[in-house]
């Protein structure tokens, strides 16, 4: 599962699209933790969807990870700032990938 302690274990390495990347980074293979209040580790990421379609107020877009060894598909928190803290994505996700810090 996800470290839910990423912010203290990993340092913010880059942004993409807004969104906080948390290392290590080592494309393709290594992706890292995407978002920061909603985070995602694309290294457990299996592209399942369920949080995507789920979500109530849309916070979450695909994006291609061609190569990586889990799965080529990614759902970035694109719109964290909207997030109504409801858990649906963190209790869908089959592989626990996602970590939402109501705080
Ligand atoms: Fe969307 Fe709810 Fe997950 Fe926030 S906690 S990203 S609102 S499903
Ligand atoms: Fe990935 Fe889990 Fe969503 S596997 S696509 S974070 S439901």
């Amino acid at each position: 599962p996800i470290d839910p302690n990423f912010e203290q274990n990993r340092e913010k390495v880059d942004e993409e699209n807004g969104v906080a990347v948390w290392g290590p980074v080592d494309p393709p293979e290594e992706q890292g933790i995407h978002g920061t209040h909603v985070a995602v580790d694309y290294d457990i990421c299996i592209a399942d969807g369920a949080c995507l379609e789920d979500c109530p107020v849309d916070v979450f877009t695909w994006v291609d990870t061609p190569d990586h060894p889990t799965s080529e598909l990614k759902v970035e928190p694109t719109h964290e700032d909207q997030c109504i803290d409801c858990m649906l994505c963190v209790d869908v996700c089959p592989v626990d990938a996602i970590d939402v810090d109501p705080g």
